[in-house]
């Protein structure tokens, strides 16, 4: 059986209820309940945006799940706080594993998700305790990309080493990135000291595709690296389209074109990862 959050309704028709009563507080409620009772459900509910609200949307639902003895596997096609499954300083949460351990202990018996930071590849995997199946929308976007360079061959490019696994199949290098401290203020944000990459992209046509673009900062010096290198025409791809701080403008400015997933929805969403479920 299948529910479906409101969440979801870009791509699903819900058939649970999400609201929020006066001061802010969560309410969760699933019409006739007792139809799900021991039953194997397969719920669908983002995470993103309001990761934190919608992690605890979540909890209620799988307390209404676990009393009615349902089988839960979850569908969050982006997970929330999978960036930090490291710390940087002595005394930082590993909020990647927290998160999965709470999901796991409430009764999630399995996670599907899209391009999971922390795991990097595809495939079945135990975090935290919490099974999860990664799947995979390079080779989607990358399909979407031949479009745009007009059947034109491209070298397909990552911006990392993190996100090499994005890249490896079309036989795409990896450029180097480093990190620096914690950027002065509240928010936590390392910045990116450089990125750098040494290949002959003279006159070639670029794919540099990464799993998330979140303030734009790693695609910025990627895209200005490419360029650099004396490529002829330069696309960005990602799965996971934060696209903050007008980043996705800045990028559109700066490439040939940009492309996402609606993992989390977005201006630039061509790919829809729905169309990659069928494995339900
Ligand atoms: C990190 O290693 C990820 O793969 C992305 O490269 C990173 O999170 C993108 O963040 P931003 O857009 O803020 O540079």
């Amino acid at each position: 059986m299948e529910l479906i959050s409101p969440n979801f309704s870009d791509v699903l028709a819900p058939n649970f209820e999400l609201k929020a009563f006066p001061d802010g507080d969560s309410y969760v409620r699933i019409l006739d309940i007792e139809k799900y009772k021991g039953k194997d459900v397969i719920l669908f509910h983002r995470l993103y945006p309001n990761q934190n609200e919608s992690l605890i949307q979540l909890l209620f639902i799988l307390k209404l799940l676990r009393d009615a003895k349902c089988n839960v596997t979850l569908v969050s096609p982006y997970l929330p706080y999978s960036r930090q499954d490291k710390t940087f300083l002595e005394g930082e949460s590993k909020s990647a594993e927290v998160v999965c351990e709470i999901l796991s202990e409430h009764g999630v018996r399995k996670l599907i998700t899209f391009d999971c930071h922390f795991l990097k590849k595809e495939g079945e995997f135990t975090y935290g305790g919490l099974k999860i199946r990664n799947i995979s929308l390079n080779r989607a976007l990358v399909d979407k990309a031949k479009e745009k360079f007009k059947n034109e061959h491209f070298e397909v490019i990552s911006p990392d080493q993190g996100a090499s696994y994005l890249v490896e199949e079309f036989g795409g290098q990896s450029m180097k990135k480093v990190r620096g401290d914690y950027v002065k203020g509240k928010e936590a944000y390392r910045k990116i000291e450089k990125i750098e990459g040494d290949f002959d992209l003279k006159g070639k046509n670029v794919l540099i595709i990464d799993d998330m673009v979140s303030t734009g900062g790693t695609m910025f010096k990627a895209v200005e690296n490419v360029k650099k290198g004396g490529a002829k025409k330069v696309g960005c791809a990602t799965v996971h389209g934060f696209f903050l701080k007008d980043s996705l403008n800045k990028l559109k400015a700066m490439a040939d074109f940009v492309i996402a997933t609606n993992t989390i929805q977005n201006d630039a969403a061509e790919v829809n990862f729905a169309n990659y479920l069928s494995m339900l």
